[in-house]
């Protein structure tokens, strides 16, 4: 049998949503029930859970589901221990940054979910200090690694597109408000004093999206809304929404390259996927979704000629090609640890980083700035850390 080389995690916010599904058990879980990460020296590097969060009860309870023994209420002690070597947190946004920065301050690697912090000066003060501190560092861009993605990155590298002109993303679904419906999403993503808001939420997805498939963003023009202001919480009090919960953007990428994305827990879906970009170039389009890609060249492109009087006889989504898998993709989540295992294990390249985290951040507080003035806001480049 292959040695297993122990790698202990603390895990803070196991109890949530991410941190629970798409962390523990979809990635952590799942790379020990596939025998641990192999590495390149021989070996399988084993994950050691170490579960860390505010309630003991519903610790305890997800401890015991999974057969797990190691958890605490107590992160300071957590974060002392020398045989833990990676702190990672999924907790709400707004006690993130705190928690980074004892995890840094007691020597551990980092590896968090988005967004990093709620300010870019907080987001900027973590990366630095984890550099100063010479620990490994990371984010979680899960979006980069979902099979429609992957593709639509495959045709940008293959020179698909020609000169690529735009990006349209539609990203969105409709949220309960959750008096008649329980609401699907935490109450605090409503709420701006508890680091809620769509801007927040989202702008780092599309940051990282757009800047590691089509370049670095320059500018944003954003519209910002909260559509649905009165909601209710958990235990079915109503409570107002003081965080935005739609976003229409304009971001201006190099290259003249116009990306457009409207975000909104406001709206019912009438597409394929609940995020879906239509990328169009001089020599051919896509439309790439979470899992599916297809594609029109521009040899195939039909000629739509505008006449109201006639109904169209065009059915124009028949007219796009399925993109091929080629390969088997695992979970992003899952295969974005790995990486930064490996990262830590053996010193794997690894460019998903807290500069690039901060990078997120800076775009969603612009974005804010953006909307609050009702101007175009340029984007200056961060110090410390380079575009991926
Ligand atoms: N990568 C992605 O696609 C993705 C998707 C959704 C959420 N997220 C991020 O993951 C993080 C967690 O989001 P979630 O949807 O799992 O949230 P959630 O409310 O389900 O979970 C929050 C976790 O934080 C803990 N927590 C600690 N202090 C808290 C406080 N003061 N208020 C509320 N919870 C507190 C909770 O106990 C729980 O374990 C957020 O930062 C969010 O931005 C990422």
């Amino acid at each position: 049998m292959t040695a297993r080389i122990p790698m202990g995690i603390v895990m803070n916010g196991v109890t949530g949503r991410m941190g629970y599904r798409q962390h523990l058990v979809r990635s952590l879980l799942a790379i020990r029930e596939q025998g641990g990460v192999p590495l390149r020296g021989g070996g399988r590097l084993w994950p050691e859970l170490v579960l860390v969060g505010r309630n003991e009860a519903k610790l305890r309870d997800v401890a015991d589901r999974h057969g797990l023994t190691d958890w605490t209420t107590d992160l300071a002690a957590a974060l002392a221990r020398p045989d833990t070597a990676i702190y990672f947190d999924a907790q709400a946004t707004s006690e993130r940054e705190k928690a980074i920065g004892l995890a840094i301050e007691a020597g551990k690697h980092i590896y968090t979910e988005k967004p990093l912090a709620t300010t870019l000066h907080g987001a900027v003060e973590l990366a630095r200090a984890a550099d100063a501190a010479g620990v490994r560092h990371g984010v979680v861009q899960d979006k980069l690694f979902l099979p429609g993605l992957r593709k639509l990155d495959r045709l940008v590298r293959a020179g698909f597109f020609g000169r690529i002109l735009s990006v349209r993303g539609e990203f969105g679904y409709w949220v309960f408000e959750g008096d008649w419906q329980a609401a699907q999403r935490p109450s605090w993503n409503y709420r701006a004093a508890d680091g809620g808001g769509i801007v927040v939420d989202m702008f780092p997805h599309w940051h990282y999206v757009l800047e590691q498939v089509f370049g670095p963003v320059r500018a944003v023009t954003a519209h910002v809304t909260t559509h649905i202001p009165r909601r209710w919480d958990e235990d079915g009090q109503p409570y107002d929404a003081t965080a935005d919960d739609a976003a229409y953007a304009i971001f201006e990428l190099d290259g003249g390259i116009v990306a457009q994305i409207n975000s909104s827990w406001a709206v019912r879906v009438n597409r394929d996927e609940l995020v879906e970009f239509q990328v169009d170039g001089t020599e051919g389009s896509a439309v790439a979704g979470l899992r599916r890609c297809r594609v029109q060249h521009r040899a195939s492109t039909p000629k739509p000629v505008w006449n109201p009087d006639l109904p169209s006889t065009d059915d124009f989504r028949s007219q796009w090609q399925e993109v091929p898998d080629n390969e088997v993709y695992d979970n992003g989540f899952k295969t974005q640890w790995e990486m930064f295992l490996r990262h830590v294990a053996e010193d794997a390249p690894y460019s998903w980083d807290l500069w690039s985290g901060a990078r997120g951040v800076q775009l969603a507080e612009l974005g804010l700035l953006s909307a609050r003035e009702g101007r175009r806001v340029e984007i200056p480049e961060l110090t410390g850390g380079e575009p991926a």
